[in-house]
């Protein structure tokens, strides 16, 4: 009894410890690390929602005099219109009541440091021509960062009342419908979206671009907002977005939108997606487009 009990007991305390080390324990430390994500990204997300209806709904009720108050910024074209800046200070003006730690970094100036790890990065019209011409085609954009990831991404398009939303690993979705963006892969085939700059000599070169890849696709979209141009893709009612010269708080949420769909979202020559070009459609229609895009701008 007593080698039985001594042999049998001590490889039982043996095993689980080596286990427990090598295996469970590593395991054991990711859960609540992965649950903390999640429960933080819920919480973000949340309020990334509330942020972006409330802002939706403040410019959708002042569209009808979009017109007052308009100056202009980098060039006569790229304008900024009072609502603009009235969208941007109550993102803020919330995101400081309810997460007063929070990093914050806006279209029309906002720029706060944080101490939790997390920036919002805030769009309050994207599309904001289409706004004052009383097209319907702008939505406040509203991303958040954690550790520098975007891990959280809402467009709302106020006038169709269409709120796209993601978590990073968590799909993206419209509604109860869960997005997929097209499989589309013949760039011949492709219904492709972009945009243009408002600088005269940057729209020189971006429409010598779009003029040599139109007879290559489908057709070419040109909508007006960035953030909805990406959450298209999503839906799948585009099959592919490119775009030369955005700002960060342009593609900060559809960005992460697209790619919860199932787009690959990227630069040209292995770059990651910035200024220099953003490039979002799926995996194989991405590669051939980028391919054709690396052909027409030089390095
Ligand atoms: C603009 C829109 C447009 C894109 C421009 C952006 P704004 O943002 O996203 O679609 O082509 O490059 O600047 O100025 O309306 O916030």
């Amino acid at each position: 009894m007593a080698h039985q009990r001594d042999v049998p007991i001590r490889a039982q305390r043996d095993v689980p410890l080596r286990a427990q080390r090598d295996v469970p324990l590593r395991a054991q430390r990711d859960v609540p690390l992965r649950a903390q994500r999640d429960v933080l990204n819920d919480e973000l997300l949340d309020c990334a929602v509330s942020l972006a209806r409330q802002a939706g709904e403040l410019i959708r009720r002042g569209q009808p005099q979009a017109g007052r108050g308009v100056a202009v910024k980098s060039t006569p074209t790229d304008v900024v219109t009072e609502l603009d800046l009235a969208s941007e200070r109550l993102l803020v003006g919330e995101l400081t009541r309810r997460r007063p730690g929070d990093a914050v970094l806006g279209e029309e100036g906002a720029a706060r440091e944080g101490t939790t790890g997390v920036r919002w990065v805030l769009d309050p019209i994207d599309g904001t021509v289409n706004y004052l011409y009383g097209l319907p085609w702008y939505a406040v954009s509203v991303a958040a960062e954690v550790d520098g990831v975007v891990d959280v991404g809402v467009v709302f398009c106020p006038e169709t009342a269409e709120l796209f939303r993601a978590v990073r690993g968590g799909g993206a979705w419209l509604g109860p419908r869960r997005l997929q963006c097209s499989a589309e892969s013949t760039l011949g085939q492709a219904l492709v979206s972009t945009g243009f700059g408002y600088d005269a000599a940057r729209r020189r070169e971006q429409a010598a671009v779009a003029a040599a890849l139109l007879p290559r696709i489908r057709d070419l979209r040109r909508l007006g907002s960035a953030a909805l141009d990406l959450c298209q893709l999503a839906a799948g009612r585009v099959d592919a977005h490119y775009e030369r010269g955005l700002s960060y708080w342009d593609h900060a949420a559809g960005a992460l939108i697209a790619a919860e769909a199932g787009a690959t979202v990227g630069g040209l020559r292995g770059a990651p997606a910035g200024t220099d070009c953003l490039v979002a459609a799926g995996p194989a229609l991405f590669r051939t487009l980028r391919a054709a895009l690396e052909e027409l701008i030089p390095a």
